[in-house]
C-alpha cells in the first residue's frame, strides 16, 4: 500500500476513534473511567504485541525461518512484518484515543520475550498465543465499554486481530479457522498469560496466578495433564481442586478432577485451562464469569484437527512426514471432527469418554507425532489415532510459559 494511503487511512481512523468521545466529554460529564480502563489495558497489550514482533523480526534471519521448516522464509516474514505494523498502528491510535479522553497511556512497560525467542520453532506458537489472547482480551473487555463508538472502534481492531490469529494458526501448521466462536478472556485472565512478559509498569488490574502445564511428553487426547502454580505447595489436599477447560462456544467449562485432568477428544481450537478450588464451572459469558474460585490460570493450549492442505503450503516437503498428500487426505477423512462447539450434554459425554480413556492410555500414546507435520516440531503437536487406536488425537500445541522457563 502506498504510504499516503496508509496515512490517510490512519488519520481517518484516529479521527473516528478520537472524535466522538471528545464531544461527549464537553457536552456531558460522561464517566469514562471504564472506557479508559479498557483502552489503557488494550494499549498495553498492543504495546506487548508490537514489541514481540519487533524483537522477533530483529532477532531471526531468513535461515532461522527455513531451519524451522518454512519452505520460503518470506512467507512468515511478510506476515510477521505486516502484523507488526498493524499492532504498532493499534498502539498509536489507542494512545491518541486515551489522550482525547484527557488521560495518558500507560508507559514504562518492559517486555521480556527472551525465554520464547530462542528459535523460530519456539517463537511461532507464542505468536499464535499472543494473537489468540489479543482476540480474547478485546472480547472479554467489550461488556465493560460504556461508549458505543469506542466499542465499534475496538471491534474494528478485533476483526483484524482475528485475521492475524488465522495467519498464525496456518504458520503453526494448525487449523486455519478451528472453531465457530472465539473465547472471551477477562483482563485478569489475560494477565495470567501475558503478565509474566510484562514488567516495569502497573496496568491497575490484578493478574490471576499463572498456571503451567508440566507434562514433558507430547500431550494428546487422553493425556492426563499435570500442573505447576504458585500456591500448589500450600494445598495439601488436591482432591478439592478441579481442572477446568473452556473453549469458544461452550456455555460453561468442562470440569474435571484436578488429579484426573484428561485432555478430551472432540475439543478443537484454543482452550483455556484453569485450576479452581471447587467444581463450579466457569461461564463463557465474561460478564457473569465468576473468577473467585480460580486458584491459577488460565493457560492456553491449541487443539488442532488433522493438518490442513493450506498449512502444508507454507512448509517444505521435509516437514511433512512422507510428503504424501493423498495420505493426508485419508487422515482428514478418518479423523474429521464433527463439531467445534459443545452443549452441556455433549460436554458430559466428552467428559465420560475422557474419563474412560484416562486409564486406558498414557502419555506415550504419541506414535503419530511425527506425522503431524507441525511447525514447529518442538511444539508438542500431534494428530491421529492414539497408539492403541482407542481414541482420536486432535492435536495439542504446548505453549511455553515464560513464568516456568529456566532459560531467562
Ligand atoms: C449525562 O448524560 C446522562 C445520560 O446519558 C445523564 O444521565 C446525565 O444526567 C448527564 N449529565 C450531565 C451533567 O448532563
Ligand atoms: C478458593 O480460591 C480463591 C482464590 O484463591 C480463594 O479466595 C478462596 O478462599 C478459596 N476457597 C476455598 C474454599 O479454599
Ligand atoms: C514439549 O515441550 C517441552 C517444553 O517446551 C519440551 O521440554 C519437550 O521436549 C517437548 N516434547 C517434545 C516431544 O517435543
Amino acid at each position: 500500500m502506498h504510504r499516503s494511503v496508509v496515512f490517510a487511512a490512519l488519520s481517518l481512523l484516529v479521527s473516528s476513534v478520537a472524535g466522538l468521545p471528545i464531544q461527549r466529554r464537553t457536552d456531558n460529564a460522561t464517566d469514562n473511567s471504564a472506557n479508559l480502563l479498557v483502552l489503557k489495558f488494550a494499549n498495553v497489550l498492543e504495546q506487548l504485541e508490537t514489541e514481540f514482533y519487533s524483537q522477533a523480526l530483529q532477532k531471526f534471519q531468513t535461515s532461522d525461518f527455513t531451519a524451522a521448516g518454512f519452505s520460503d522464509a518470506s512467507v512468515p516474514i511478510q506476515q510477521f512484518t505486516n502484523i507488526q505494523s498493524d499492532e504498532s498502528t493499534h498502539t498509536t491510535v489507542l494512545e491518541s484515543t486515551i489522550q482525547s479522553l484527557g488521560d495518558s497511556a500507560i508507559t514504562g512497560c518492559s517486555f521480556d520475550f527472551s525465554s520464547v525467542l530462542t528459535d523460530v520453532a519456539t517463537m511461532a506458537p507464542v505468536a499464535r498465543l499472543v494473537e489468540n489472547v489479543g482476540v480474547g482480551a478485546y472480547l472479554g473487555a467489550a461488556h465493560l465499554v460504556t461508549d458505543p463508538i469506542i466499542l465499534t472502534d475496538a471491534a474494528s481492531i478485533v476483526t483484524v486481530e482475528a485475521r492475524h490469529q488465522t495467519i498464525l494458526n496456518v504458520l503453526n501448521g494448525g487449523t486455519a479457522i478451528p472453531a465457530a466462536f472465539d473465547l472471551p478472556l477477562l483482563p485478569q485472565e489475560v494477565l495470567a498469560i501475558a503478565g509474566p512478559f510484562i514488567s516495569g509498569c502497573s496496568v491497575g488490574i490484578d493478574a490471576l496466578p499463572s498456571l503451567t502445564v508440566t507434562n514433558t511428553d507430547t500431550i494428546a487426547a487422553g493425556t492426563t495433564l499435570s500442573f505447576n502454580f504458585d500456591a500448589q505447595s500450600s494445598i495439601s489436599d488436591t482432591s478439592t481442586l478441579s481442572c477446568q477447560m473452556l473453549a469458544g462456544g461452550m456455555p460453561f467449562s468442562l470440569t474435571l478432577p484436578f488429579d484426573a485432568c484428561v485432555v478430551p477428544s472432540g475439543l478443537q481450537g484454543p482452550v483455556a485451562i484453569y485450576v479452581t478450588n471447587d467444581t463450579q464451572p466457569l461461564a463463557n459469558n465474561p460478564r457473569d464469569r465468576f473468577t473467585g474460585n480460580i486458584v491459577a490460570g488460565p493457560t492456553m493450549a491449541f487443539l488442532d484437527g488433522t493438518p490442513e492442505t493450506l498449512s502444508n503450503l507454507a512448509k517444505s516437503g521435509s516437514a511433512v512426514s512422507g510428503g504424501d498428500v493423498s495420505g493426508s487426505a485419508t487422515d482428514t477423512a478418518s479423523t474429521e471432527i464433527s463439531t467445534s462447539t459443545i452443549s452441556p450434554e455433549e460436554a458430559s459425554s466428552i467428559l465420560a469418554s475422557a474419563s474412560a480413556t484416562a486409564t486406558a492410555s498414557d502419555s506415550s500414546a504419541t506414535g503419530t507425532a511425527e506425522d503431524a507435520n507441525s511447525i514447529p516440531s518442538s511444539a508438542n503437536t500431534t494428530t491421529g489415532p492414539s497408539s492403541d487406536g482407542a481414541i482420536n488425537v486432535d492435536g495439542w500445541t504446548f505453549v511455553p510459559n515464560p513464568a516456568s522457563s529456566s532459560s531467562a
